[in-house]
């Protein structure tokens, strides 16, 4: 069956993207010119997937606002004759078919993609979490969707992370020598381990595509990892029962909410831009840096 859905949760209180983040949803800080957010729904939409819905929670508002019409705003430059941004800002309310639920008690991701489930229904779908930003066309999504597919079971992102780094991930204990098709089997995952816990280095990264059976598996957990419904628990759940597909990656991924990758992020992504991409660049290099 094909993966026509997305999930983005993004209902946390972003922390770690404080001050920015006090008065603004996180996952509305720009990203060069655009809110992060958007760049994970356009990664949605060049992965195939139209229909995304996002869990929200308190003040949040402004996500809702960013995807819907803007009658005032598109009045107002349409009688400016500002007709590039007036395309630009309408584009953005037909990128997708971006849809909104309220998680109403911070329980966890785990929590988070059970209140989707309505929305969701029977059918295969992915996650995607704001806070990992990929930079590489989609490419990662698009593979994940397609070993799903071929598979008929989930598939979960993973990447190798050093192991002072580990334990702010779930960690996988992989499984044999690793099939042919270059996914990974695992017979454990753990959430946030102890470095010296840690089973493998391999760490899950934001972005996963399930079976309908991760739902099955969201009722039967209970809190784990700082008293929350951990996504990762549940992973584990539908792990014995239909045997989850790692898929190893090494490239494009930022940490939108560690400050220093955030601007590695910013600078890939304006290089990336053809407006912007060769300016920037020319300045870049003209730079004698201490
Ligand atoms: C979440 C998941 C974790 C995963 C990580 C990826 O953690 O719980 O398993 O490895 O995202 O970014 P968080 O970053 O929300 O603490």
């Amino acid at each position: 069956m094909d993966v026509r859905k997305a999930v983005i949760p993004a209902a946390g209180l972003g922390t770690r993207f404080l001050p920015a983040s006090k008065a603004i949803p996180k996952e509305m800080v720009p990203v060069v010119d655009k809110p992060a957010i958007q760049y994970v729904v356009e990664e949605c939409v060049a992965a195939g997937i139209t229909d995304v819905l996002v869990v929200t929670g308190r003040n949040k508002s402004a996500i809702e606002d960013h995807f819907d019409r803007a009658p005032e705003l598109e009045s107002n430059l349409e009688a400016k004759g500002k007709d590039d941004l007036l395309k630009e800002v309408r584009s953005l309310a037909e990128l997708a078919d971006v849809h909104f639920v309220r998680q109403r008690e911070p329980l966890g991701l785990g929590h988070a993609v059970s209140v989707a489930h309505q929305h969701v229904g029977d059918e295969p779908f992915a996650v995607l979490l704001g806070d990992d930003l990929m930079v590489d066309d989609a490419a990662l999504l698009r593979s994940m969707i397609s070993a799903s597919t071929a598979t008929g079971r989930s598939v979960i992102a993973l990447k190798r992370f050093p192991p002072a780094e580990i334990s702010a991930y779930g960690c996988v204990r992989p499984v044999g020598p690793g099939r042919d098709d270059g996914l990974v089997e695992f017979d454990a995952i753990i959430e946030k381990p102890k470095p010296e816990e840690a089973p493998s280095d391999l760490g899950v990264m934001g972005r996963y595509v399930f079976t309908p059976g991760i739902f099955d598996a969201l009722d039967r957990i209970t809190p784990g990892a700082g008293g929350e419904l951990q996504l990762t628990d549940a992973i584990g759940v539908l792990n014995d029962s239909e045997g989850v597909l790692g898929l190893p990656f090494s490239e494009g991924r930022y940490d939108a909410g560690n400050k220093l990758d955030y601007l590695r992020a910013t600078v890939e992504l304006a290089l990336a831009r053809d407006d912007l991409g060769p300016p920037f660049r020319a300045w870049l290099q003209s730079q004698t840096w201490d």
